[in-house]
């Protein structure tokens, strides 16, 4: 596949977004600069936020190890997996566009998709922050009522989702164009030069400028796949 070929499929949607407001502009500018301001407005807040959620879910990848994600919101977790997520979900704070990162890193950590919902869900419609504010204008019958409801019904939405939807399905976004990233190597753009896979595999990586690099990359075995695991970063790919 050539380069621009792939730059484009791999931001299709940001294209179609381009033209979208392109086309807005030439056929109605007052709305066309609307939507921008509109824009402007979410891309702020999202500066605001990412960066912090994007710490937390490196510090969550480099320091909760996967056996304590498998063992809490794991296929096997059962009801108290869902209660967990539930109440993740319930007392988080941010928009629930922050919880998407959050819940690919839980996800590759080995959490269920039924949990993944019900702690999707939850941060969306069932936050405590918004029940707060819930109850102040529309009465406390009115949040009580509504939060029984939903909650029962998100439990189920995990449920049934969780039938038609493989957590290997979802993982596969993760894995794709497996030609190269069978690959070993580390991605220069995400890694902010920590050292520790240098520390953790010396026979593998090296650091270099302030960038690690794949000396070697004969070895497979668990320390490496341990290794390439807690990069913060997520930079290094290949030998999954
Ligand atoms: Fe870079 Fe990750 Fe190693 S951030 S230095 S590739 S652990």
């Amino acid at each position: 596949m050539s380069n621009a070929k792939r730059i484009v499929l791999n931001n299709k949607l940001l294209i179609i977004v381009a033209l979208t407001y392109i086309i807005l502009f030439i056929v109605k500018t007052p709305m066309g600069f609307a939507a921008i301001k509109n824009s402007l407005y979410y891309f702020k807040e999202m500066l605001i936020i990412m960066p912090v959620i994007m710490l937390l879910t490196a510090l969550l990848e480099a320091w909760v190890p996967k056996r304590v994600i498998e063992k809490s919101l794991g296929a096997d977790s059962g009801i108290k997996g869902s209660i967990f997520s539930f109440l993740l979900g319930s007392f988080s704070a941010g928009p629930i566009y922050a919880a998407f990162p959050v819940c690919v890193s839980l996800l590759k950590k080995g959490a269920s998709i039924s949990n993944i919902v019900i702690l999707l869900s939850t941060w969306a419609v069932v936050k405590v922050p918004m029940l707060a504010n819930e109850a102040k204008f529309l009465s406390p019958k009115f949040m009580i009522v509504r939060w029984i409801l939903t909650s029962v019904s998100i439990f189920m939405i995990g449920f049934i989702t969780s039938k038609f939807v493989k957590r290997d399905e979802v993982m596969k976004l993760y894995q794709k164009d497996n030609s190269e990233t069978k690959k070993l190597q580390v991605n220069a753009d995400y890694c902010i030069g920590c050292g520790l896979c240098a520390k953790l595999s010396p026979e593998v990586f090296e650091m270099k400028d302030r960038k690690a690099i794949v000396k070697n990359d004969q070895l497979n075995d668990e320390a490496l796949k341990q290794t390439i695991e807690r990069c913060p970063a997520k930079a290094i790919t290949g030998k999954d």
